[in-house]
């Protein structure tokens, strides 16, 4: 096997590392192939940054790996269409494969490895989630309209990071139930990895990258557009509301354009409890789901603090 090899450059001055002539990417599809790459980060004293993804990357991933690559000396990203998320199989047959492009993106922006198992890797012939305990991070919104998500994330994470074993995992605020969550099976399985939530990578008319988005027309796109506005107006105009007088609001202003609203919801940032009176909360966030052309898209912005 091939091994890792780059140099590297600790500045002093804004502390963090730079990598010069990154040699080939390695690839693994194995969790027998990661012990090499680990034993040579461990002798080097070099820590890993994580990057978990379904691929279709795009510059939201990317920002996720730049991070990874700016705070630790080595990077891995993974790849893997997790089947035990999806509680719908159309959407998980739906959801956009390219392999081939994505290789070629983590190879451009310096990833050192990238780790691609198959379903029978991670799961053998029992391909179900874990019964873990989320402490209700798990019930709202996506919880709520996707029963059984968190269970097949957490389960998938827990086992990534077992196999990995990063130093960081950096993960994307675009999904923050999904941080939290994973932030909380860290903390209870004792796993020895910071959980680092990452800021969500737009476009300039506001709407959040995904790997959604691949199956949107232009016009879509465009129409999409709204669900970052609503959170910006909500955040705005939420004092002159309650609550439930916010949503009404924005639910109205959904109704005036093509895209279906599944849910409109305010939640704590920190437990994720829906909110029903502003004063109970001190950091509260906007979160969205809402179909466009057939496509699925969820959103969520700071409400206040
Ligand atoms: P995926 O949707 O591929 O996202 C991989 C990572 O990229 C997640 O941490 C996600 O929050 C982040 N991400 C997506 N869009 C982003 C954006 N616009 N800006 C910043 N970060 C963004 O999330 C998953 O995969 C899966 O649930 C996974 C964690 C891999 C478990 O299967």
């Amino acid at each position: 096997m091939q091994k890792y090899s780059f140099f590297v450059n600790n500045s002093i001055y804004n502390n963090s590392f730079t990598r010069f002539n990154a040699l080939k990417m390695q690839v693994f599809h194995k969790v027998s192939e990661l012990s090499v790459f680990q034993q040579e980060l461990q002798k080097k004293g070099h820590s890993l940054g994580f990057v978990a993804t379904m691929g279709a990357l795009h510059e939201g991933h990317l920002t996720l790996l730049r991070r990874a690559n700016q705070e630790n000396e080595a990077s891995i990203v993974s790849i893997f269409v997790n089947p035990t998320q999806f509680n719908n199989p159309e959407d998980l047959e739906k959801y956009p494969r390219r392999t081939d492009e994505d290789l070629a993106l983590l190879e451009a922006e310096g990833a050192t490895a990238v780790f691609m198992p198959s379903v029978e890797e991670m799961y053998g012939e029992n391909v179900q989630s874990e019964d873990i305990d989320l402490i209700g991070l798990d019930k709202g919104m996506e919880g709520e309209f996707r029963p059984g998500h968190f269970d097949g994330v957490a389960t998938v994470v827990k086992r990534l990071f077992e196999m990995i074993k990063p130093q960081k995992a950096y993960f994307g605020n675009k999904d923050f139930q999904q941080v939290l969550v994973v932030q909380h099976v860290a903390k209870v399985f004792q796993l020895p990895v910071e959980v680092i939530g990452c800021d969500t990578a737009r476009y300039s008319s506001g709407l959040a990258m995904s790997s959604r988005n691949f199956r949107l027309s232009p016009q879509g796109m465009e129409e999409a557009a709204i669900i970052y506005r609503e959170m910006s107006w909500a955040a705005k105009n939420y004092q002159d509301y309650n609550p439930s007088g916010l949503r009404a609001a924005i639910r109205q202003h959904f109704a005036a354009s093509n895209l279906e609203l599944e849910y409109i919801e305010f939640a704590d940032a920190r437990s994720m409890r829906i909110v029903e009176d502003w004063s109970q909360h001190q950091e509260v966030r906007t979160f969205i789901a809402a179909f466009c052309e057939g496509v699925r898209l969820i959103d969520n912005t700071k409400l206040f603090p």
